[in-house]
């Protein structure tokens, strides 16, 4: 196989940002200005967010998890609560669950496109009256079957958090406004590998006033500056009625992200460009199950995931991933079920066979090399090193 090494001497990554210059000189900017931190940056950033979503209320924040976590807090979620997720997802959707001493239960997923299952989660809500809420997410940027979701918030009084980290940019029937449209609350991360990036960040997207005010209170300690205080007992009053945290994200982070949502098209463009070329390029190798996008679901692509029956094909995954390695390929594996984790193992004593759809999504799924920057040379090599181990 050593005709196929890649000349370059750094390993093709799963993911990665794009930086442009224009990004540079934007933060540049922002470093000079009077505050960086609780400035007009991060006022700016969440009304462009606002813009983009057809929202009511941005908030910005320091990740995607503290964006789930205060999304716990805001729907008052604590112990004697359940809470429903994907298995197939990245900690954070569950954990934020945990943090407020709720409990969470995890729902198996779409055999097509890899989202929370709304059959499978209505047998749960109709035994379980503890179930408050479930927090969906719209996995590699394909969105959930949010109508039927909304069906079930409506019979069963649930609330619904839309995790949509992997899914900026996504649309249903057209609209990239349904994530508000749907859930009550929607979380995004600006995490590197996302479709745009602050270095770390998040943000809690909702048109629900009361929310958004109690969301704003718990990312600054849970301080409250009111007018009416201040005048009669001080300008400097403030108090203290909930307990809430430093989820602040700094005036830095957020001019990075006003400046990267300008190309946030450009950005899902070249996104779904890079899995056309992998659909076309792979579609006539055998064994393998190519991403799907449901009619009226607009995919943006944060993960390409391919699975691939590695027990037909009579291959380890193990040896697989470690071949194309050594060809210079780094892929990963989004995600091992939520429940295999010692954590939620140990505590919740999980049977895998309630998870038949995930157990096998997660024996053949890897994630393919998805970025701005990834070259049509690259592609072509990815998918020529891929061939040469399955296809012998
Ligand atoms: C689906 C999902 N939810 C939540 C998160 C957490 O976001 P962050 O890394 O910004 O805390 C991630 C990040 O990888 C994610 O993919």
């Amino acid at each position: 196989m050593k005709y196929l090494r890649f000349k370059s001497k750094r390993k093709i990554s799963y993911g990665m940002q794009h930086i442009f210059n224009s990004d540079l000189s934007y933060v540049l900017k922002s470093l000079k200005q009077e505050k960086i931190t609780q400035g007009i940056n991060v006022d700016k950033f969440e009304s462009n967010l606002s813009n983009f979503f057809g929202s009511k209320y941005s908030l910005a924040v320091s990740s995607g998890t503290a964006a789930l976590h205060i999304s716990m807090l805001t729907l008052n979620l604590s112990k004697g609560d359940k809470v429903l997720t994907s298995p197939i997802s990245f900690l954070a959707s569950a954990n934020c669950a945990e943090y407020v001493g709720a409990e969470i239960d995890f729902c198996d997923i779409n055999n097509l496109t890899y989202t929370i299952d709304p059959e499978k989660i209505e047998s749960k809500l109709k035994k379980d009256k503890k179930i408050k809420a479930i927090v969906v997410v719209d996995y590699a940027g394909h969105p959930a079957d949010w109508k039927d979701l909304k069906f079930l918030k409506e019979k069963y009084g649930v609330r619904l958090i839309n995790d949509n980290c992997h899914a900026l940019g996504s649309r249903l029937e057209n609209k990239k406004n349904y994530a508000v449209k749907y859930a009550d609350i929607v979380t995004q991360s600006f995490h590197p590998v996302k479709h745009i990036t602050t270095g770390e960040g998040g943000a809690i997207i909702t048109n629900n006033k009361e929310i958004f005010e109690k969301a704003k209170i718990l990312r600054n300690h849970g301080i409250e500056r009111k007018k009416k205080d201040q005048k009669n007992k001080g300008m400097w009053f403030y108090k203290m009625s909930y307990l809430g945290f430093n989820y602040r994200l700094s005036d830095i982070n957020c001019s990075l992200g006003i400046s990267q949502l300008k190309s946030l098209n450009k950005f899902i463009q070249k996104r779904r460009f890079i899995a056309k070329k992998y659909n076309s390029l792979l579609k006539d190798v055998k064994n393998i199950i190519l991403p799907f996008e449901k009619k009226g679901f607009y995919h943006s692509y944060h993960l390409y995931p391919l699975r691939i029956d590695f027990k037909r094909l009579k291959i380890d995954k193990k040896v697989f991933f470690e071949k194309m390695f050594k060809l210079g390929i780094s892929l990963q594996v989004h995600y091992i079920p939520i429940y295999k984790h010692p954590y939620y193992k140990n505590k919740y004593r999980i049977k895998v066979k309630n998870f038949p759809v995930s157990e096998n999504f997660y024996n053949q799924v890897i994630s393919l090399p998805i970025y701005y920057s990834l070259s049509q040379e690259k592609i072509n090599y990815v998918c020529k090193s891929l061939k040469s181990i399955l296809c012998k």
